[in-house]
């Protein structure tokens, strides 16, 4: 029987194994040197870890290598569904724009030729990815219907919130994923801007630190929550950074670097 189509991230590594992730289920499993498939603990099959070796992505996903691992497993659909509980065309269009983001995300890992041996937490690019818009609910933006009554600018703390509080309330640790829900606005936002435009947020630093609030926020930018949803060009990207100053478009463009993205419209 073929197996169905289905992507992964991660491949064999020469060293032997590596990580891969389940991109339907978050799932993240160990694949030995030259394994030809893999199968997640939902026990459906999903795919073949068949990329091009990548040194980078490679290194990234070795456990062996990960300094830090975080003990609790996060699913992120649980999470989504206890605050959007209906099926409605905004929790469509959050699934599907986390998706978009995701996918995005494991993209530039995967393609990145940058081999810097950054180490990457791929769960939690995963778990931040998919909940980093959660906090829309709360905000006003009707042309991607969102009927809360809150600016739509403080949807990444409004998502910090909630995520702590659910963590809170279930045994969760879900400061990491908090944090790329506060830092994934824009290219990120200084305190000294939050005060210069007068942001309805507090005053402080929003700025992505960790790789994977870098690779959220970055994977971000790619896709908007309106119109046809199709990915935009890094020139596009930079020219909407540039609206919100120089210094996000210097911090675009550092974030570029770190991951190997060319903009070859430039
Ligand atoms: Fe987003």
């Amino acid at each position: 029987m073929p197996f169905p189509a289905v992507r992964t991230v991660g491949n064999c590594l020469d060293r032997g194994g590596g990580q891969s992730v389940c991109i339907a289920h978050g799932n993240t499993e160990i694949v030995p040197y030259k394994a030809r498939f893999v199968r997640c603990r939902s026990r459906e099959w999903y795919g073949f870890p068949s990329f091009p070796v990548c040194r980078m992505w490679n290194e990234a996903v070795n456990y062996r290598e990960q300094p830090k691992q975080r003990k609790t497993a996060v699913n992120c659909l649980d999470i989504i569904y206890c605050f959007y509980p209906e099926d409605t065309p905004l929790r469509r269009l959050l699934l599907r724009h986390s998706e978009q983001v995701r996918d995005k995300a494991f993209a530039i890992l995967r393609d990145s030729a940058a081999g810097n041996g950054l180490a990457v937490d791929a769960r939690l690019v995963f778990d931040g990815a998919m909940l980093h818009d959660i906090g829309i609910l709360k905000c006003h933006a009707p042309e991607i219907l969102c009927e809360g009554t809150e600016p739509y600018i403080r949807h990444g703390v409004i998502g910090a919130e909630m995520l702590r509080e659910y963590g809170r309330k279930h045994g969760l640790d879900l400061e990491a994923c908090a944090r790329i829900c506060e830092r994934h606005t824009g290219a990120g936002i200084a305190a000294e801007e939050v005060r210069n435009r007068r942001l309805p947020i507090p005053v402080r630093d929003y700025l992505p630190e960790s790789p994977e609030e870098k690779l959220v926020c970055l994977a971000d930018k790619f896709y908007s929550k309106s119109g046809a949803m199709k990915e935009k060009s890094i020139s596009r990207i930079r020219q909407s950074m540039s609206k919100f100053g120089a210094d996000s478009v210097t911090r675009l463009e550092e974030m570029c670097r770190m991951f190997g993205i060319m903009d070859t419209e430039k």
